[in-house]
C-alpha cells in the first residue's frame, strides 16, 4: 500500500499565507492532478509532499507512514520536474545509474537495472550520449527512467511536460499514463494545463489560491462544475458564461429575451453557463430557437470554432467541421439539460 496523504497542511512564506488548509488522499495506485492557475501553490504542495520545503503545520504520509520529520531521500518518492535535471556532464547511462551508485549498489546490479528501465522507455541505443545531445522528448524519457530506477511508492511530477512542443507533449502524456499504469505507481501531477489533467487523471483537484474548489473524475469535472471558476477552467473554447436575471421558470437574457431554465431559480441575478460544443446552430427556426449573428469563424480542421452573438451578448459554438454553416438566417438553441447555473455572488453552482 503507498497512498500519499496530506492532512491539513498549512504554509506560510514569512506572513504570506499560501496554503490554509489544505488535506488530500491519493490512493494506492491513483493518478491524482493537481490543477489551478499561476501562483495557486501547485508546486509548494508538491515541494512539501517531497520534502524539500517545509510546512508551517500539517502532517504527511506516505504508505501510511508519517514521513513529515525526514529528508527527501528518506520519502520513497520520486520527482520529476519541468526542467528534467540531468546532470550534463555524465552520460545517460550514468545519469540513470546515479540513484542506485551512492546507495552503493554492485556494478553488476546497477547495469541490469539501468538496461531494464532503458529498454522500457526505448533510450538504449542512447546511453552512451550526454544530454545535451538529446532531443527535448528524449530528456524528459531519462528524467522518467531515473525516476523509476529505484521503484519508488510514489511518483510527484512538477509540470513534466511543458518543455516540449504540442505534438510531443500529448505522446509523452499517453506516455507517463501507460506507464505510471503498467508500474501502479501512486502519483502526483502538477499542472496548470486542464487538458493534461483531463486526459491523464483518475482523479483532478481544482485549486484556487490554496483551496480546493473541486475534487472528482474528469467528467464530473467537466459535466458538473462546481463553481464559476472550474466552469472557466475547465473547456476549451471556455464555457459561455452569460449574466442573466432570473423570472419565473426562464432566464431573461441581457437583451429581454427569455431562455426556459427548466426549473425554479433564486429570484434576481444569476449567471448562465453553456459549454459551446453544446449549442445546436442551425438554420432552421425552432419553437427556443434565439437568432444568432456570426461575426467570425475559426477552421480548425477537426472542427469549427464559431464566434458571433444572440441580439449582442456573445456566445461561442463549437460546429462540426463537415457540415455547411448556416447563412444570414442563424439559430441557436440552448439544450436545457446542458444548462450551468452560478451564484451570481459565491459563484456556486445553484
Ligand atoms: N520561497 C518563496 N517565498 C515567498 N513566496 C513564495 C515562495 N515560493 C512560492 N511563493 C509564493 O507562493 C505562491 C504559490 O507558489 P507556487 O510556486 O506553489 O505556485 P504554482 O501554483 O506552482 O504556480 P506556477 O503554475 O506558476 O508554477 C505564489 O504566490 C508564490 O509567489
Ligand atoms: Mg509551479
Amino acid at each position: 500500500m503507498a497512498s500519499i496523504e496530506v492532512k491539513n497542511l498549512k504554509k506560510k512564506f514569512g506572513e504570506v499565507k499560501v496554503i490554509e488548509d489544505f488535506s488530500l488522499t491519493v490512493k494506492d495506485r491513483e493518478f491524482i492532478s493537481l490543477l489551478g492557475p499561476s501562483g495557486c501553490g501547485k508546486s509548494t504542495i508538491l515541494r512539501i509532499v517531497a520534502g524539500l520545503e517545509e510546512l508551517t503545520s500539517g502532517n504527511i504520509l506516505i504508505g501510511g507512514k508519517v514521513v513529515t520529520p525526514l529528508e527527501p531521500k528518506d520519502r520513497d518518492i520520486a520527482m520529476v520536474f519541468q526542467n528534467y535535471a540531468l546532470y550534463p556532464h555524465k552520460t545517460i547511462f550514468e545519469n540513470l545509474a546515479y540513484g542506485l551508485r551512492i546507495r552503493k549498489k554492485s556494478e553488476t546490479e546497477i547495469t541490469a537495472r539501468v538496461k531494464e528501465v532503458a529498454s522500457l522507455l526505448q533510450i538504449e541505443q542512447l546511453l552512451e550520449r550526454r544530454p545535451a545531445q538529446l532531443s527535448g522528448g528524449q530528456q524528459q524519457r531519462v528524467a522518467m527512467g531515473r525516476a523509476i530506477m529505484r521503484e519508488p511508492q510514489a511518483f510527484l511530477f512538477d509540470e513534466p511536460l511543458s518543455n516540449l512542443d504540442a505534438k510531443l507533449r500529448n505522446h509523452m502524456r499517453v506516455e507517463i499514463r501507460q506507464l505510471q499504469q503498467r508500474l501502479g505507481i501512486t502519483t502526483l501531477y502538477v499542472t496548470h494545463d486542464q487538458v493534461e489533467a483531463m486526459t491523464m487523471s483518475d482523479r483532478i483537484v481544482v485549486l484556487n489560491q490554496g483551496d480546493i474548489e473541486q475534487i472528482g473524475r474528469p467528467l464530473e469535472i467537466y459535466e458538473k462544475p462546481a463553481s464559476l471558476f472550474v466552469a472557466n477552467f475547465i473547456g476549451s473554447p471556455a464555457m459561455n458564461l452569460i449574466k442573466v436575471k432570473t423570472d419565473a421558470g426562464n432566464v431573461v437574457l441581457p437583451s429581454g429575451s427569455p431562455v426556459a431554465a427548466g426549473r425554479t431559480l433564486p429570484s434576481g441575478e444569476i449567471t448562465l453557463g453553456i459549454r459551446p460544443e453544446r449549442i445546436k446552430l442551425s438554420g432552421n427556426k425552432g419553437a427556443q430557437s434565439l437568432p444568432y449573428r456570426i461575426t467570425l469563424v475559426e477552421e480548425l480542421g477537426s472542427q469549427k470554432i464559431v464566434h458571433g452573438n444572440i441580439e449582442g451578448t456573445d456566445l461561442t459554438v463549437v460546429f462540426p467541421e463537415d457540415t455547411a454553416l448556416p447563412g444570414e438566417a442563424a439559430f441557436v438553441d440552448l439544450p436545457l439539460n446542458y444548462l450551468h447555473f452560478f451564484d451570481a455572488r459565491s459563484g456556486k453552482r445553484l
